[in-house]
């Protein structure tokens, strides 16, 4: 059997392949220069990003959580998509049969043009807005606007000559913002607005979730991709050993894929590429999408 990391090898399973699912996570963004939630990206001031990410932390300091997010926006918005969004966008076009389920919310796969209809936003997005009090159903799709607010602008500041911005750093005082200055709902004008992320011990939503177990019940899986997540995170994880059961094979794309302690998740007949995932997508993928043009774009089919 052909080594792990055998690109020929690969290229001849992706080629047999038609029906293909995706599981994205941070790391698929870490090279258009957005943080990760667990190591070294994984902390804001001094506190662990993922503590930041749940209802507790919302309903104890509403503004520091916002600030959070305000700054994720932020950094979003500047962000542009990078040839592991445009690769994957790229395959999406060509194969009607590839779903992408990504637990990033930063739309940067949006703007890779990756098709609406095979993109599963697992954990929302930044940019959808949504009333924090649970029995409002008022939502807002694609708010841009950076600041958000006014209370919020220190998110968006830019320093000069790449200088650390003060607000990340802990020792840094920021101004305590209180409930009055962040935007209600104007649905029921009681509850805050929230970012239209899915927080921890928060449901997915149904809809979608519906969708994908649709997808993986109509047909075998011939090829699940593993982008830059730790897979540690449910139910998202979960559609690893799904498509396993389905008869997917696993090909792993993570920093740390190849790493001793890591490789017992790779089973035979699997891949796994330690790899920043911008780089080696292309190259993966290439037997189908072809060759970025000079401008590092994939031409549409
Ligand atoms: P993590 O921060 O847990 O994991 C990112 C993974 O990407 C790590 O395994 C890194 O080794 C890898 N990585 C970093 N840079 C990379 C690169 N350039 N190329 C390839 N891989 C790279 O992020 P997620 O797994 O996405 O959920 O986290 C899952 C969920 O936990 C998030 O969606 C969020 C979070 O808390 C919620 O907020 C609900």
């Amino acid at each position: 059997m052909a080594p792990h990391n055998d690109v020929e090898a690969f290229h001849e399973v992706l080629r047999s392949s038609r029906r293909i699912l995706a599981l994205c996570g941070a790391g698929l963004s870490a090279s258009s220069g957005l943080p990760t939630f667990r190591g070294a990206g994984g902390f804001w001031r001094n506190y662990d990003a993922t503590q930041l990410a749940t209802v507790r932390a919302f309903k104890m300091d509403p503004g520091m959580v916002w600030l959070f997010y305000a700054y994720r926006r932020h950094l979003a918005l500047k962000a542009e998509p990078n040839k592991g969004h445009k690769a994957l966008a790229a395959l999406a076009r060509r194969n009607p049969d590839f779903l992408c389920l990504t637990q990033n919310v930063d739309n940067l796969s949006q703007r890779a043009q990756h098709p609406p209809s095979q993109l599963k936003c697992l954990h929302g997005s930044l940019f959808d807005i949504k009333c924090s009090n649970e029995s409002c159903d008022w939502m807002q799709k694609g708010n841009f606007d950076d600041p958000f607010c006014a209370a919020l602008a220190p998110a968006s500041v830019d320093m000069p000559n790449g200088e650390p911005l003060p607000l990340l750093d802990p020792y840094h005082r920021v101004k305590h913002i209180t409930e009055d200055e962040l935007p209600k709902c104007p649905q029921c004008s009681s509850g805050l607005q929230r970012p239209g992320v899915v927080w921890f011990g928060e449901d997915l939503d149904a809809h979608m979730m519906m969708d994908i177990s649709a997808w993986l019940r109509a047909q075998p899986v011939d090829l699940m991709f593993v982008i830059g997540t730790s897979a540690g995170v449910y139910p998202a994880a979960g559609y690893i050993d799904k498509a396993r059961k389905l008869g997917a094979r696993i090909v792993i794309i993570n920093l740390e894929a190849e790493d001793e302690a890591e490789m017992f998740k790779v089973k035979p007949g699997d891949f796994a590429f330690g790899k920043d995932a911008a780089e080696i997508l292309p190259v993966l993928l290439e037997p189908i999408i072809g060759k970025p043009n000079e401008e590092g774009e994939f031409e549409k089919p």
